[in-house]
């Protein structure tokens, strides 16, 4: 490993750790060592801690009376530990920790190496090839509601992640295109508008009144219902008139769904349910064989040990379902797309549809009883979103907020609040827009993102365009002010990266290293646990660092000047590639 710089501090020490595991003591205990960056409290110590000593002899202790309590084998593992440039000294305390300090030699060289080789050379590794994310995915006829914002925010940084990671990525908008709300619409369309060729129904808007209307009559007139549930009957049979109209419907949508993904920059595929219609009835045969399949009141049914409610392959009239479709969606997935890992993106009202369709995946042994081999799926859930005034983020009333109102309103405060400080005067109109627009979705995007995606949070424009807290309206400028210094340093930065070295001495420019060189493993461990806010957390973190470097340690006329500039670009460089993967486009002057 000596003379490889790499990004991810925490790999590169658990492989140390590893040998001298099994140097110390036999591998046939299969024992593992944890790694980990040390907490506030041990950070006086070391920066990394190997924490689990003790836990390693009270395993070993009745095996082996070699070691003389945790400590003395915390001293024997020091001792095996492989000679590397990356670890300057340990240090064994209290009742076992291992203490590493890193050489700030070592970490001056990852970084001046990252500087050369870019930022890809920190992504972080992974053996999985190909992972399918299911995100964004509204309903037809039904506009994208602040649900489907937050699917597709969590669920484009999700794949970004694994993008950066090299995993091909297959972003899947899994659009709800094929229930029973059609049958209630093309019902209602022939019923009150006859002979129309529906041409009646253009525009998103017209074709929401369509849904409120038609839902009222499915509510209340029984007769309607029975029609409606035979249409949607008609349409999965493949009727043309039914399957034109239906498509007619499917295009308003999608024309407005794109617009949304286009200005939030959202690249996804569009695999509707009906996509994996033709898939159905094999994936049922095939259940079928197994014996999983029962009949339960006319319907066709897999029971699930603990669920009340079996999961409904067939109903009684011949229809599908919503898990049907995912049934035959997971098929296609894992034989034909060949993925690993699926991953979901979807509000936790889901849950209990996600436990039962996968539980009935296992059983039918499309997938490993445990979740911890490949191939894979995960529900990523997210919380509930309200707006200050509570009722603005109903989605089923009259006054459902729109997306793209969200995202004009955005865009109009920040660029309102940029025309405040000048910027108007300053910049070209074009400028002006641009940052406008990077600046407003970026705030939106970032406070979605920040929090624990389980929590509920309230919508608040004041508080994620506020120039001061968590929000990307602080660190973009914060990254803005970077590529000032560096712009009035008057340096050619390339030039720079090929011929400066770095030195970490002052202890906030070690620290400022310290976290640079955390970048990867923080992506890897957002990315393996499917948590966004973790890289929030880290940028934020960055930039408090960078504060405290910047004000404590001179950069231009100093005679640390180069090496300083080469740690205020890969400050910048580390920012960049935590927006990109958050989805937030950064501007450089602000
Ligand atoms: N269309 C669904 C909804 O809006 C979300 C679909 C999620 N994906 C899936 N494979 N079930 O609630």
């Amino acid at each position: 490993m000596d003379g490889e710089f790499g990004g991810n501090l925490k790999q590169q020490l658990k492989k140390l750790f590893d040998e001298s595991l099994k140097l110390t003591v036999s591998d046939e205990h299969g024992l593992e060592p944890l790694v980990a960056a040390s907490d506030a409290k041990f950070r006086k110590l070391g920066d990394y801690q190997c924490n689990n000593v003790m836990g390693i002899w009270s395993i070993l202790k009745p095996k082996c009376s070699q070691f003389n309590g945790a400590p003395a084998l915390g001293q024997a593992i020091v001792s095996n530990l492989p000679t590397s440039e990356l670890v300057k000294s340990c240090s064994v305390t209290g009742p076992g920790f291992i203490n590493v300090v890193l050489s700030a030699e070592y970490m001056a060289k990852s970084i001046e190496n990252m500087l050369i080789n870019g930022i890809d050379t920190w992504a972080p590794t992974t053996s999985v090839k190909r992972v399918v994310v299911d995100f964004c995915s509204p309903n037809i006829a039904k506009e994208m509601h602040v649900g489907h914002l937050r699917s597709t925010i969590i669920g484009d940084t999700i794949a970004r992640m694994l993008e950066y990671s090299k995993v091909e990525v297959l972003r899947r908008n899994h659009v709800g295109d094929w229930g029973t709300q059609f049958g209630m619409l093309i019902e209602y369309l022939f019923e009150e508008l006859p002979g129309s060729d529906n041409e009646v129904v253009t525009t998103i808007g017209e074709l929401q009144l369509l849904y409120r209307k038609s839902k009222r009559k499915f509510d209340h007139d029984p007769v309607f219902k029975e029609k409606a549930q035979h249409a949607v009957v008609r349409l999965q049979s493949g009727d043309p008139v039914y399957v034109k109209t239906w498509a007619k419907i499917c295009e308003i949508s999608r024309t407005e769904a794109n617009k949304v993904l286009q200005r939030l920059q959202v690249k996804l595929e569009e695999k509707g349910e009906s996509f994996y219609k033709p898939y159905i009835g094999n994936m049922i045969e095939e259940l079928n064989n197994k014996g999983l399949v029962q009949e339960s009141d006319g319907a066709r049914v897999i029971f699930i040990k603990d669920f009340k409610t079996p999961l409904m392959l067939v109903k009684s009239d011949g229809g599908f379902t919503y898990s049907t479709t995912d049934m035959a969606a997971l098929w296609y997935r894992l034989n034909e797309e060949k993925a690993e890992w699926i991953i979901y993106v979807t509000d936790a009202g889901q849950k209990e549809h996600f436990d039962l369709f996968f539980k009935a995946a296992r059983k039918a042994g499309w997938l490993p009883d445990n979740d911890k081999t490949y191939p894979k799926v995960n529900h990523v859930d997210f919380g509930l979103v309200s707006g200050e005034d509570k009722k603005r983020f109903r989605t089923r009333a009259a006054d459902v907020v729109r997306l793209i109102d969200l995202l004009d309103e955005a865009k109009t405060r920040s660029k309102a609040a940029l025309i405040e400080r000048g910027k108007d005067k300053e910049w070209t109109l074009e400028e002006l827009d641009q940052t406008a627009e990077a600046v407003g979705y970026g705030a939106l995007k970032f406070a979605d993102l920040k929090n624990n995606r389980s929590t509920n949070y309230t919508f608040s424009f004041d508080q994620m365009l506020c120039d001061k807290g968590k929000t990307a309206v602080y660190l973009l400028y914060a990254h803005a002010r970077i590529c000032s210094i560096i712009r009035k340093s008057g340096k050619d930065m390339n030039e720079l990266k090929n011929t400066g070295k770095i030195a970490l001495d002052h202890v906030e420019e070690r620290a400022l290293g310290l976290h640079l060189l955390q970048f990867s493993e923080t992506v890897e461990e957002a990315s393996t646990k499917l948590l966004p806010h973790l890289l929030c957390e880290y940028l934020y973190e960055l930039s408090e660092h960078f504060s405290k470097f910047y004000s404590n340690c001179q950069v231009n006329g100093s005679t640390e000047e180069t090496s300083r500039l080469l740690l205020c670009e890969a400050t910048a460089i580390v920012m960049r590639k935590c927006f990109h993967v958050l989805g937030i486009t950064p501007v450089y002057k602000l």
